[in-house]
């Protein structure tokens, strides 16, 4: 029997009201039901459940002891996979609370600005003009875009070269914020993440996620700060000063400007999502609010 199933009709596997701690004799699906942590969640949930409509229990008795199966009659759809999507300006902490909430949801992080990167660092190599809005978007239908989530973070794959590192140098972030400009590419760009992100249980971060590439998602938030602390956040990440991180909060202007500015899809906030300031916020106090949104989604 597969996890899903078994959560699904209500089956679980009680060991002393706890889940966790399976006895030798386990059924394996049972000792599964540990793993993964959404599925951990899901069965405390219920198990709590349980405790409290004891009365309700249809008692099957097959298991080892100290274990129980009970059938839980529930109406419960299958839980759905949501699309979150997290936009804002950069320096405003998307890529942190983006990731510490797919890790916590056991979901994917998709980084949609690694996209528009790669291809910066592809025009760059092949000596393409950033202005040239048709040569930019034959780049792209000729590239090859991955972006692979692991453990240690997400690497970007460009015609499968790990460019994770490369694309994040000052020359490519610039790049980036030019070619990302031109409605052609856009769409190109907007056409591979909605693929990539259809299925669901996926926190997507850019700038147009909840506005373009998903405005259905099912929660939309819009990550904004001050910008002298945007500012001072990259520097402090970065560990730079004086003149280097003068030029940095330059270059992070001008960004905003072109982000905010730009014909196609500028920054903004969709009518519907909910911006969460950061300015006075640190890291930890944005991601409880941000799933304190996400329970009452899934309620
Ligand atoms: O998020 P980032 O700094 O890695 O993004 C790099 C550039 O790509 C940024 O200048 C804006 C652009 N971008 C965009 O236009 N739309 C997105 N969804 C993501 C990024």
């Amino acid at each position: 029997m597969r996890i899903p199933e078994v959560v699904h009709r209500g089956v679980i596997l009680l060991c002393q009201n706890k889940v966790g701690q399976m006895p030798k004799g386990t059924p394996e699906w049972a000792t599964r039901l540990r793993s993964p942590r959404a599925h951990v969640d899901r069965v405390a949930t219920l198990v709590t459940a349980i405790t409290t409509r004891r009365g309700d229990l249809q008692r099957n008795s097959p298991g080892p002891e100290p274990c129980t199966i009970v059938n839980f009659p529930m109406n419960d759809q299958p839980q759905r996979k949501l699309i979150i999507a997290i936009d804002g300006p950069a320096g405003a902490g998307k890529s942190t609370i983006a990731s510490r909430l797919a890790r916590k949801l056991g979901y994917v992080n998709l980084e949609s600005g690694a996209m528009y990167r790669a291809l910066a660092l592809k025009a760059i190599d092949k000596d393409a003009s950033l202005d040239d809005e048709a040569a930019l978007v034959k780049l792209a239908q000729e590239s090859r875009i991955q972006l692979e989530p692991t453990l240690g973070g997400n690497r970007t794959l460009l015609d499968s070269r790990d460019v994770s590192s490369r694309i994040r140098e000052r020359d490519v972030t610039e790049a980036a914020s030019r070619v990302s400009v031109h409605p052609g590419v856009r769409a190109w760009m907007v056409a591979h993440q909605r693929e990539m992100g259809a299925g669901g249980g996926v926190v997507m971060e850019g700038r147009d996620i909840g506005t373009k590439v998903f405005p259905d998602a099912d929660l939309k938030i819009f990550l904004d700060a001050d910008p002298v602390v945007r500012e001072q956040r990259r520097m402090q990440q970065q560990k730079i000063k004086g003149e280097v991180a003068a030029n940095l909060a330059a270059d992070l202007r001008e960004r905003d400007r072109r982000d905010r500015t730009r014909a196609a899809s500028p920054l903004m906030a969709a009518a519907d999502a909910v911006v969460i300031d950061s300015t006075k916020l640190n890291e930890d106090e944005v991601l409880a609010w941000v799933e304190q949104l996400v329970s009452r989604l899934k309620k």
